[in-house]
């Protein structure tokens, strides 16, 4: 279906309809609703950071084990209307300190997940499209990313920016790992670092004109003290890119938003003014009383 132009994204449509019948029509769904310019990007992806059949066997079994906790999660939630009661250590322990954890599901299934889950994928189209863009006019020279995950987008906007230089900030070895192979695969390496940092605890010793932080905020025992300490190093004319899951169980949220006013509200009282913003649903509302998971993404300054 993919061979001639997309060969890797074909072994990946394999392997779904292979080994995990049920998701069989994930490719090609993606590939419906985005066209060639998503099916290049992961691609892409695919080819830089699981380029071997056993790689990417290995990433798309942690990729299902993910995607299915997350929905056994959201089904629990949809049900109770809480997230179970975790502190921060507990979840460092169980998910980001873990490394089998962290290597096997969490980093390869997160990192599918920004092409294969519309709603992720859209998010990052909204960040190139309103965040990149801005930073490329503009000449930014370096940035910041707070809480980089799988580094997905300090790669991406490494590679947008051709000059830029970025310091990525993350409480999990493994991420850190995991960030600086992603950086380095794309041959991106020289322009970045990636520092191991709890940054509810320890300060980041740095300002910056461009800020990144996506997906943080609900894995924090208080976000408001989090977004005071990223207001802190964003300068005055700076801006960020900050963003929240909303009704979203997963492994590692602890603070539940039930909308994007809540974040907003946070976002204001630590002091950014919310220049633009947009709210994505991971999928139509089942039932009429019961929210869908969604992602909120505000540029800040
Ligand atoms: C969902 S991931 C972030 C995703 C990433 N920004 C992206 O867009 O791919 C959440 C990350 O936040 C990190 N994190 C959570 N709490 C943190 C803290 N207090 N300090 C630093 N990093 C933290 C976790 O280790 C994890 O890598």
């Amino acid at each position: 279906m993919f061979s001639d132009d997309f060969p890797q994204l074909d072994i990946l449509n394999k392997m779904f309809n292979e080994k995990y019948p049920f998701m069989a029509s994930t490719v090609s769904n993606g590939y419906t609703a985005f066209g060639n310019p998503w099916a290049y990007e992961i691609e892409e992806l695919l080819n830089k950071m699981f380029p071997s059949p056993d790689m990417l066997s290995n990433a798309v079994d942690g990729y299902v084990r993910f995607a299915m906790d997350v929905t056994r999660r959201q089904s629990r939630f949809d049900d109770e209307g809480a997230y179970p009661q975790k502190s921060f250590a507990q979840v460092a322990d169980e998910v980001y300190l873990n490394h089998d954890y962290m290597e096997r599901y969490y980093l390869p299934g997160l990192l599918l997940s920004h092409l294969l889950w519309p709603h992720h994928f859209r998010q990052s189209r909204f960040f190139v499209a309103n965040f990149l863009a801005d930073m490329k006019i503009k000449g930014a020279g370096s940035f910041v990313d707070a809480g980089v995950g799988t580094g997905f987008l300090s790669r991406l906007t490494l590679a947008t920016c051709s000059d830029i230089t970025g310091i990525g900030f993350d409480v999990s070895p493994a991420s850190q790992k995991f960030a600086q192979l992603q950086v380095a695969n794309y041959k991106l390496a020289d322009r970045y670092q990636c520092k191991l940092l709890d940054l509810c605890k320890q300060p980041t010793g740095v300002e910056t004109d461009w800020l990144i932080s996506a997906e943080v905020l609900e894995h924090l025992e208080e976000p408001l003290v989090f977004l005071q300490k990223l207001r802190a190093i964003l300068r005055p004319g700076g801006k960020g890119f900050i963003t929240a899951a909303i009704n979203a169980a997963e492994i590692d949220h602890i603070y539940l938003y039930r909308n994007a006013k809540e974040v907003e509200e946070q976002l204001v009282s630590a002091g950014f003014i919310v220049e633009q913003y947009q709210v994505i649903p991971a999928y139509k509302p089942r039932k009429e009383d019961i929210p869908p998971p969604e992602v909120v993404a505000f540029i800040v300054n």
